[in-house]
């Protein structure tokens, strides 16, 4: 098979994760007998700096006819005071919005080879780690009216939290038809004792339910699931929640794993072409030092082949590489822990590399 990647390497760890990704791509392409050809796109930081718009038209562009879009990170102190609408994540924003991707998949997995690392307390993690928070993308209030103003001498802002009856229908339906693939258990999570957003929220996500009568449907209030995510984080199996409770949880869920460098995300709305990027930021404190964790990225390319491009096998061949990666004992320096080895980014993405094979 032939497929279009638009590749987006953005700032701080941004190329040098990517370039291990597309290492592994390159070798499941030769594997499988694929064909992936890579358009590159600029957006984020390094957008600014050589256009002067984290994304401009033409490189969207260039985005939506692809296949599917590999993105590293973006964003750095660098750009902090350039205005809002100019700064390199709405240039991320922007992207989600005109690809239309409103639903986003961030598995939280233990790795059992990573049980060490993560900051819980041996029982609890014990229980066991797996569930995938479908955040909702591409509204809410990140995409609402954003303004500063003076107001009695003194300046106010604003941001405006608004969710509509449709948008919080089709992400409902993704999440009632993931949990239908896994333990049938959804958790819609909300802050309905306070905001009418979530008022609303919660009775599309009861209507839904009635649909869907194989799936167990369960509410809870955000500030409960953040408590609940690191108490007994095996009650979960699949969370529904709008953009920002989404954005904040996902990074908790993530530690609770080992490290947020480990965690990769899908991101689909209508069609096949989605955007595929780990949930990391752009760490520009260890920019170009060769320490970063590419796995993330790597197996965020491993669910570009899943979902996208419907290759499981290719899927699961990179994601037994990690784990026999993982298995020999070799660690980034974010998950190291006593007697293993560590290694930097590039040597990481060689390991896998060499452990790639067909079943
Ligand atoms: C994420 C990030 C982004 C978000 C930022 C960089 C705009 O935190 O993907 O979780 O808030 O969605
Ligand atoms: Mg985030």
């Amino acid at each position: 098979m032939t497929k279009n990647i638009a590749v987006i390497r953005g700032d701080g760890i941004g190329p040098e994760i990517v370039e291990q990704a597309l290492k592994v791509l390159n070798k499941v392409a030769e594997i499988y007998g694929h064909t992936f050809n890579y358009t590159d796109v600029d957006m984020g930081g390094c957008a600014i700096d050589k256009w002067g718009n984290p994304l401009p038209e033409e490189m969207l562009k260039k985005c939506v006819e692809s296949d599917s879009v590999l993105l590293g990170a973006v964003g750095g102190e660098k750009w902090n005071s350039v205005p809002g609408d100019m700064r390199p994540e709405k240039g991320l924003l922007r992207l989600r919005a005109g690809m239309g991707v409103y639903s986003n998949n961030r598995p939280a997995k233990i790795w059992k080879q990573l049980a060490d690392a993560s900051p819980l307390k041996k029982e609890i993690v014990d229980k066991g780690i797996d569930f995938i928070i479908v955040r909702e993308l591409i509204g809410g209030i990140y995409f609402g009216e954003h303004k500063t103003e003076e107001e009695n001498g003194e300046k106010k802002a604003v941001d405006v939290l608004a969710y509509t009856e449709s948008e919080i229908e089709r992400i409902g339906r993704i999440g009632f038809e993931t949990a239908r693939k896994r333990n049938k258990k959804l958790c819609s999570v909300e802050k309905s004792n306070v905001l009418d957003s979530s008022r609303l929220w919660k009775a599309v996500m009861h209507r839904l339910a009635e649909e869907y009568p194989d799936v167990e449907l369960s509410d809870m209030l955000v500030d409960n699931c953040a408590m609940q995510i690191v108490k007994n984080p095996a009650q979960f199996d699949v969370v529904v929640t709008e953009n920002m409770f989404g954005d904040i949880l996902s990074d908790e869920a993530s530690m609770i794993t080992g490290s947020i460098g480990m965690i990769p995300s899908s991101s689909l709305g209508a069609t096949s072409c989605g955007l595929y990027e780990p949930i990391h930021g752009s760490a520009p404190d260890i920019a170009g030092m060769d320490i970063a964790n590419p796995i993330g990225t790597i197996l965020s390319a491993a669910m570009m082949l899943r979902y996208s491009f419907d290759m499981p096998e290719e899927a699961d061949c990179i994601e037994n590489a990690v784990s026999a990666v993982l298995d020999d004992g070799f660690r980034t320096a974010d998950i190291m822990s006593d007697g293993c080895k560590k290694v930097g980014c590039s040597e990481m993405g060689k390991l896998i590399i060499s452990k790639l094979s067909r079943k």
